[in-house]
């Protein structure tokens, strides 16, 4: 078995955090089950891309908490950062002060994304911040409806429930959602209806799909906003072909229809751009942000023009807890170390080196239909060779593979419409090493999986 014992990423010490109390823990049925569950592991710290159990087994997280421990578990900077401002303020609410934290970071968050003249608003959640954002477009454009793709995921709250369509189990059982909200197709290219290509030479009919909606379903002139995720994140991890986005925005700008990018999974460095509509130099109207923004304390925002936001009417949106100031003192130490240890730079190196080791695995595992990624936003798509026409998806075998990793102490997870999508979200401080080990082990796995 492959050997999981690896120095910590991050090389400064985690402080001399206070062991837990030798209490027993309540019993786990004080959690409700909805919150359906990936491991049963008993967490007791994380440092860099390790997560350490109560009887001290060190974990590689590559789920990284889905999406949000960029920076790796309590990076001792931003550690230091949140205890220093708790120490202070804990609570200064935005409708009442203003804090120090607070104005920087709106400050810096103006020159996150390229061009000039942007602007913040923060929340708590992707979710709330997706309404906020269906909230600017719907009442700076003065139109109602918002369409979403196929397989998007963009939260759990009643509007970003009805924008969601990765999978039912989101929206399912409860109809009825908000209307005016449409979807239509996401360039798919492994799944495509005349066959899997390449994404590079893509077949996929999105745009004449797009174009039946708006002569079926809806006026592209009552559309406000088509909300988009540059890589679709559970519905799949999808990299769409090179030519979407570009032309998504000038259909939307002949339309004066809103892009909204939800890079609520792909921002801050996750692809190897800070943004991952850098990739395709699409500029939306508004991008949505969340995830990795404070490391792990709840916040969240949307980025737009500030003449847009500047136009917001005052008490058309708020909330308690928007910007809160431990958070945002956490946000601005994540963006030190974001640029200090070059974070954005090391997804693409260790992106591509992981997307190399990926491949290799799919010429020795048959059960691996697809090999997809972009920086650090990786997967494997499993299927059941020789069935149909040979994309016949495979959930049982995707679970086994994170069955068979966990046992080796590797955490991945599963997206897809299907489940039978196994993801891989290293932190972005992982290392050439880590990274290499996380494929031996993702080999013995797939191999005692029987891929
Ligand atoms: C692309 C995307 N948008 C929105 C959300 C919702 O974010 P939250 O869970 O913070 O509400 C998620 C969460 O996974 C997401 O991946």
């Amino acid at each position: 078995m492959v050997d999981t014992r690896l120095e910590p990423t991050t090389t400064a010490p985690v402080g001399a955090a206070p062991a837990s109390s030798p209490e027993p823990w309540p019993d786990r049925s004080v959690i409700p089950a909805v919150w359906s569950r990936i491991t049963n592991l008993e967490i007791e710290r994380g440092e860099g891309s390790w997560l350490i159990t109560r009887s001290g087994e060190r974990y590689l997280d590559y789920s990284s908490g889905i999406g949000v421990t960029n920076t790796g578990h309590a990076h001792p900077r931003v550690a230091a950062a949140i205890a220093a401002q708790a120490a202070k303020l804990i609570h200064g609410q935005q409708n009442i002060v203003y804090h120090e934290p607070g104005l920087r970071l709106h400050e810096r968050l103006r020159h996150v994304l390229p061009g000039d003249g942007w602007g913040a608003f923060l929340s708590n959640s992707g979710a709330e911040a997706i309404e906020a954002a269906v909230k600017l477009a719907r009442i700076a454009t003065g139109r109602p409806v918002v369409i979403g793709f196929r397989g998007g995921y963009h939260g759990r709250t009643a509007q970003t429930m009805a924008l969601t369509t990765a999978k039912d189990v989101y929206r399912g059982h409860f109809e009825p959602l908000p209307g005016s909200i449409y979807h239509t197709a996401y360039p798919y290219c492994y799944r495509a209806a005349g066959g899997s290509h390449d994404p590079a030479a893509c077949t996929c009919d999105w745009e004449a799909q797009l174009d039946l909606t708006f002569h079926q379903l809806i006026y592209p002139e009552h559309v406000a906003a088509i909300l988009i995720e540059p890589v679709l994140g559970e519905g799949g991890y999808i990299v769409p072909p090179p030519g979407f986005l570009p032309r998504l925005r000038e259909i939307t700008r002949q339309h004066g229809i809103m892009l909204i990018a939800d890079e609520v999974q792909t921002g801050y460095g996750r692809t190897g751009r800070f943004f991952a509509v850098e990739h395709w130099a699409v500029e939306p109207d508004i991008l949505v942000m969340a995830k990795g923004i404070a490391s792990g304390l709840p916040l969240s925002g949307l980025l737009a023009k500030r003449d847009l936001i500047e136009a917001w009417p005052p008490g058309t949106h708020g909330g308690t807890y928007g910007g809160n100031v431990v958070s945002c003192a956490a946000a601005n130490a994540t963006l030190d170390v974001i640029e200090d240890e070059h974070l954005v730079e090391n997804a693409a190196a260790r992106g591509a080196q992981f997307l190399a080791g990926l491949r290799g695995l799919a010429r020795t595992h048959p059960a691996i239909g697809d090999v997809r990624g972009l920086g650090l936003m990786l997967a494997l798509e499993f299927i059941e060779p020789g069935s149909g026409d040979g994309r016949t998806p495979n959930p049982n075998l995707a679970k086994r593979v994170l069955a068979e990793a966990l046992d080796r102490r590797l955490i991945i997870l599963s997206a897809g419409t299907y489940a039978n999508v196994v993801r891989i979200i290293p932190p972005l401080v992982t290392t050439a090493a880590e990274v290499d080990l996380a494929i031996s082990i993702l080999d013995e796995s797939l191999t005692a999986a029987g891929a």
